[in-house]
């Protein structure tokens, strides 16, 4: 069993010392990596930067932007039996990098970002899924959580989503509750999130 975990936040740069992130830890990444590794599988993560570290014996691909990450997990995606999407990329971008660092007397007192939205990373894996292949996504809703995570199970053509609770966030428990494709709820998950990962990986197993 070889499993694509992606992991953590992405950057957008803005200009040479700045970019737009989220505070993901990357925990949920390494727990993950960790049960793939404790069941005999292979780990292969592409992650953002974070500071904690993966367990020894993973296949680690560090990535920035959320460009890279999806590059990277098109190249990886074809060697692996299923792909867990425990990363939280930026969903956008700057439309202009700016080559020397943006100062405030260039900006008049007032500097308006635009940005554009980054490619989705497991909706570009689920178009190129094959049929032995798995697909886990994540949810985070802070309303119409189930609505809202069978959406993204169908755009993305995951085969079953993990809705997040946001207390989960930066948290070392996790409280997760998993839907398949027909919108059922197999399971709730609620503990730490190394007892969490291992039973999200049996789910994704079954398929
Ligand atoms: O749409 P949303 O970001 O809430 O979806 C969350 C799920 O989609 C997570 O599994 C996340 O890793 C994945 N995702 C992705 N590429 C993006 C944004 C989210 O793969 N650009």
């Amino acid at each position: 069993m070889r499993v694509l975990i992606t992991s953590g936040p992405t950057r957008e740069p803005l200009d040479p010392v700045r970019f737009l992130t989220n505070g993901s830890s990357g925990r949920m990444g390494i727990a993950l990596a960790e049960a793939v590794l404790r069941s005999g599988g292979e780990a292969v993560v592409v992650s953002g930067p974070i500071t904690h570290q993966y367990p020894t014996g993973a296949e680690v691909h560090r990535i920035e932007t959320t460009q890279q990450m999806l590059e990277k997990c098109t190249e990886l995606f074809p060697s692996c039996d299923g792909v867990i999407g425990a990363a939280a990329p930026c969903d956008f971008k700057p439309v202009q990098y700016s080559d020397q660092k943006l100062t405030k007397a260039e900006s008049d007192g007032e500097l308006l970002l635009r940005l554009v939205p980054t490619p989705d990373i497991l909706a570009g894996l689920g178009r190129i899924k094959k049929p032995y292949q798995w697909i886990v996504g994540f949810a985070l809703e802070t309303q119409h959580g189930k609505e809202h995570a069978l959406e993204k199970l169908h755009r993305k053509n995951c085969d079953f989503v993990a809705l997040n609770d946001p207390s989960s966030i930066d948290n070392t428990q996790a409280k997760l509750e998993i839907f398949d494709v027909h919108g059922n709820r197999v399971a709730l998950l609620h503990g730490m999130k190394s007892d969490v990962a291992a039973e999200l990986l049996k789910i994704a197993l079954r398929k």
